[in-house]
């Protein structure tokens, strides 16, 4: 993500964040339909870092000062910018996950409970966390995805300068070859983050059999994990934004779960993953707890002052979110 002060701030959010020295409020962790002002962990997204001043950092700032007192974590997955920021491109995102659900578990600000945004690929990884440790707590409430690929992405990601002051990265265009060689190839697949969500319609058997993230919270296996659907669907809200100019991620209905299956763009509803219910989409649309937003805009052109508008005040904010449907 990419931050100009003031006015024209773009956030090229391909990465994560963490951030900040946040206080915690004694009444804090309750349901946040029950008038508690919950926490925020943040997954930023390729590229990026947790604590880049520029990006996440700047979002986890905004955040703070725009609700006094709130808990915000932003996740870093790696240690130091440098490495959290290899991390986005290169590791095994299975690990990744597990690494934020002990580290929330550990975190006693989460205890009661916490709201998740997740930034780009930090999105699809978030939903994992829901999907994977929900039943373990803490348990997230409102999941919100800001142009997640959550059904992957059938080119290779762009490579861009996420933040203005770091020299295009060596990495990404590693990561590119890599990638181009191979998505499936265990030695790639394995380690290379993008190759993690990488589903090529027209090599879906390899992704069913090869692919060791993806295909596995999309329960797009025979074998489907009944935890995922259940941990999913305990959601209060799960929000999903696109980007409507969005060419970074290929095709950009994966953001709303849409699927290009080679011959045609199918919606989520059309998809069997939402009809067949594969990890508690439709249990979740029906209860009117999904939502689907759009952002006029290329990948993750967003300004604070948007994010703050439309994230912050709508559903990070207990004294303004509105529409939470009731805890069950
Ligand atoms: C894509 O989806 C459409 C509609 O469900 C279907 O008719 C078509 O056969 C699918 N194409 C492939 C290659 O699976």
């Amino acid at each position: 993500m990419t931050l100009r002060p003031l006015g024209s701030i773009i956030l090229l959010c391909l990465g994560f964040s963490l951030h900040g020295s946040a206080r915690v409020l004694d009444s804090r962790m309750r349901d946040d339909s029950s008038g508690t002002q919950l926490p925020v962990l943040l997954w930023h997204g390729m590229g990026d870092s947790c604590c880049n001043e520029y990006s996440i950092g700047a979002v986890t700032k905004r955040i703070q000062e725009a609700v006094p007192g709130i808990y915000v974590h932003s996740i870093a997955t790696g240690k130091g910018i440098l490495a959290d920021t290899e991390s986005s491109y290169f590791g095994n995102v299975n690990d990744q996950v597990a690494q934020v659900c002990e580290t929330i578990a550990a975190h006693p600000e989460f205890a009661g409970g916490y709201n998740a945004v997740g930034f780009s690929q930090g999105g699809q990884f978030m939903r994992a966390v829901a999907e994977r440790c929900q039943h373990i707590g803490p348990k997230m409430h409102t999941l919100i995805t800001m142009g997640g690929q959550h059904q992957g992405v059938m080119n290779v990601p762009d490579c861009w300068n996420p933040s203005f002051n770091v020299t295009p990265s060596l990495v990404c265009s590693a990561m590119q070859r890599l990638l181009g060689f191979g998505a499936y190839l265990p030695f790639i697949r394995d380690r290379l983050v993008q190759a993690q969500y990488f589903k090529d319609p027209y090599a879906l058997s390899q992704y069913e059999k090869h692919n060791i993230f993806l295909a596995d919270i999309n329960n797009d296996r025979p074998a489907k994990n009944p935890v995922y659907k259940e941990n999913l669907a305990s959601l209060q809200r799960f929000v999903m934004f696109r980007f409507t100019e969005d060419i970074t991620i290929v095709p950009r209905e994966s953001a709303w779960f849409g699927f290009y299956n080679g011959t045609q763009l199918l919606t989520m509803q059309q998809t069997a993953l939402y009809q067949e219910d594969w990890i508690g989409l439709k249990t979740l649309d029906e209860k009117g707890r999904l939502e689907f937003k759009e952002v006029a805009g290329g990948h993750m052109h967003i300004s604070l002052d948007w994010f703050q508008q439309h994230v912050i005040v709508p559903y990070l904010d207990v004294r303004t979110a509105t529409g939470v449907a009731q805890a069950s």
